[in-house]
């Protein structure tokens, strides 16, 4: 199966499927990975795995949506069957999921539909939830709230910083994007309402 992978930074969660992508049996290919910025790790993570990559930046476009325009297409043009946000800071467009609405999957980290946004750790601990954690959901329209794939939990400790909690997330949240992507990639899958399920 052909991935593309889109990011906005230190690209560990893209890292983790170039990894696994190693094994033919794992049953995907990460075929090009895209960002909405220059300069990022994650960019230098593809090249130095031979992937090619692709850069839009929002404030190169006139308008939001001709962004949103180039992004589908240059997605499209690697013809994928599944699109992985992995750590992408931007809202795609309707052109967008329009296109790969039901092949767009995102992970964040929080247990949603608590804590959506940017700041998921953050907010979790500020809150004084108990446990964190990450989900792997279908993208929709909204910010974080589209049809759950899976969730994986850690605990919250009481001397956390916002960086430990978020250092122990994503180490879970990496784990569980490879497992996913490579069950989806190899069973199938379909979208009911908000239930998602391996065929
Ligand atoms: C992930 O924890 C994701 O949930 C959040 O940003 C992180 C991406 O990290 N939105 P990386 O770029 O994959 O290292």
């Amino acid at each position: 199966a052909r991935l593309v992978v889109l990011i906005s930074g230190s690209g560990s969660n893209l890292q983790a499927l170039l990894d696994a992508c190693a094994d033919p049996a794992y049953g995907a290919q990460v075929v090009a990975v895209g960002a909405d910025r220059d300069g990022i790790a994650g960019l230098a993570r593809a090249a130095a795995a031979g992937v090619p990559t692709f850069v839009h930046k929002v404030k190169s476009f006139a308008e939001r949506a001709d962004w949103d325009r180039a992004l589908t297409s240059s997605v499209a043009s690697y013809q994928p069957d599944l699109v992985v946000s992995a750590g992408f800071l931007k809202l795609v467009g309707d052109d967008f999921l329009e296109s790969f609405g039901d092949r767009y999957i995102n992970t964040h980290n929080a247990l949603l539909p608590a804590f959506p946004g940017i700041h998921g750790p953050r907010d979790a601990l500020e809150y004084g939830v108990k446990v964190a954690g990450a989900t792997l959901f279908f993208v929709d329209g909204g910010v974080d709230t589209g049809p759950i794939i899976a969730q994986v939990v850690v605990p919250v400790l009481d001397d956390d910083t916002v960086e430990d909690l978020t250092e122990r997330i994503k180490d879970v949240e990496r784990r569980q994007l490879v497992e996913w992507v490579g069950r989806l990639v190899r069973e199938g899958w379909t979208i009911t309402g908000r239930k998602v399920r391996l065929k």
